[in-house]
């Protein structure tokens, strides 16, 4: 008999989870306004709302928290990182920062100016809001295939060569500071790039005198695709697929939530000394001094630990198949969800499951109110209520895409919870025609609405 899978850990630390009713559920989230982020985590189940900061750490990043030095200046856990992300990434010079979005704030502080242009595949929210907080402008040059949610192509994180070309060309370079690739493209859904796709663009940017910067959240997730799907990759190990990946970019925003395996922190590598020097001036104001930028010594060891780990294939392998389980699960079940599978997340397409449900009535969040009715599972609407208002008209932006992403925390639930968390949304499923309608908002905020936001059935 062929031996199944099984994960390269065991676990030594447990939480306990409690369990509340359906009727419970009912009352709980229409005391929360039919918003995810109202729930106390208490009353959640299975907490999918993000991988960012929720994953379990080893024994080792542990053991790195008892040894942390948490000296002010030069303090020996900030060289443990340093020399990590140098041997690992290949980044002579580094900044570490609390989170990923505050290495965007120090870097953009010095890239990026008003009236300047920063193309790339489908940036970040946080990313394109530090480009557009400049009064600077993101151009997404993703591939159009990333907009079909059951298109299969290996790499839906890959920019259009052609568009990205375009602007480089119709715009003068010095608009245009640098080009940002997301690795995964979490807003496409988790989607890799091909090395050979970052290869083209760094070849561009160089062409046309510009800098190439990743935004590296998931960058080992990347790898492990890179080598799964890329002719040429087979045979290579993920730290080397690692490497070759950043020796395209000029630097890397990172956060460090993600694929680092740490509930919090971020940072910036650099490869030119002068930007570096420019950059730590920001650091300083916004962050903290160069060599603790945010985050205290212990939580620098253990995520020099955490990068190390992160980029093994075993654990990969056993976080990405545990992702296309609970994908393969819901798909046999008939459910519609974005194919080929992410990384990090399985999105479950909102127009396809409830059609009869308009965006107006905002229909991802509609299941995500009643996944989480149903079985006490937290996922979050990628969809109408955060695309958000149009700045000049105040009308409902509709995105292509109307998501419900169910974002798998690292090494903290097993494939039992998966299986419950696909009859859960099944559930819901078969009973689809019976929503008549969806959601309207009763209070919102002018900006970022989805976090705070007021809703009720119809
Ligand atoms: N870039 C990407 C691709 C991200 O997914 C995130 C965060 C950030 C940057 C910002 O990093 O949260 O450390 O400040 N994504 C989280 C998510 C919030 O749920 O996808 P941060």
């Amino acid at each position: 008999m062929k031996l199944p899978y099984a994960e390269p850990f065991k676990i030594k630390s447990i939480e306990m989870l409690k369990r509340t009713t359906k009727e419970e559920r009912v009352k709980l989230i229409k005391e929360a306004d039919y918003n995810l982020f109202n729930l106390k985590s208490d009353y959640v189940y299975v907490d999918l709302l993000t991988d960012s900061g929720t994953g379990a750490m080893s024994d080792k990043q542990w053991a790195e928290i008892m040894i942390g030095d948490e000296s002010y200046a030069g303090a020996r856990s900030y060289y443990k990182l340093k020399n990590t992300i140098k041997d690992l990434l290949g980044f002579n010079y580094f900044l570490p920062t609390h989170q990923g979005r505050a290495a965007e704030n120090v870097l953009f502080s010095v890239l990026v100016k008003e009236g300047d242009i920063v193309p790339g595949n489908s940036h970040f929210d946080t990313t394109k809001g530090h480009i557009e907080f400049r009064k600077a402008k993101a151009v997404d040059c993703t591939i159009e295939e990333a907009f079909d949610s059951t298109f299969i192509h290996p790499f839906k994180g890959n920019v259009d060569i052609i568009k990205l070309e375009k602007v480089l060309q119709e715009n003068p370079i010095e608009k245009i500071p640098m080009v940002i690739m997301t690795l995964t493209n979490n807003t496409s859904g988790g989607q890799p790039v091909s090395m050979a796709n970052l290869k083209e663009v760094s070849i561009l940017c160089k062409k046309y005198g510009t800098k190439l910067i990743i935004d590296s959240a998931r960058f080992a997730e990347n790898s492990y695709f890179v080598k799964i799907r890329e002719d040429g990759y087979q045979d290579k190990t993920i730290k080397e697929i690692v490497k070759e990946t950043f020796s395209y970019a000029d630097g890397m925003t990172m956060s460090s939530k993600k694929d680092a395996i740490v509930n919090m922190g971020g940072f910036i590598g650099l490869k030119d000394e002068e930007l570096f020097k420019q950059a730590s001036t920001f650091n300083i104001i916004y962050e903290g001094f160069i060599t603790y930028g945010g985050m205290s010594g212990r939580d620098m060891g253990a995520l020099a630990q955490g990068l190390d780990e992160g980029t093994e294939f075993d654990y990969l392998e056993s976080r990405i198949k545990q992702v296309a389980y609970l994908g393969q699960k819901m798909k046999d079940y008939g459910i519609p969800v974005m194919e080929p599978f992410g990384g990090h997340a399985i999105f479950v397409d909102a127009k396809k499951f409830f059609p009869h449900i308009p965006q107006s009535e905002y229909s991802a969040q509609l299941l995500g109110v009643e996944l989480y009715i149903e079985g006490g599972v937290r996922g979050v609407e990628i969809g109408t209520l955060l695309a958000d208002r149009d700045p000049v008209t105040r009308e409902d932006r509709y995105p292509k895409l109307e998501l419900l992403r169910l974002a798998i925390p690292r090494r903290v639930y097993t494939n039992n919870h998966m299986d419950y968390i696909a009859a859960s949304l099944k559930n819901v499923f078969d009973r689809r025609d019976e929503y008549k309608h969806g959601l309207k908002i009763l209070d919102e905020a002018p900006i970022m609405r989805h976090f705070t936001v007021k809703l009720d059935r119809i």
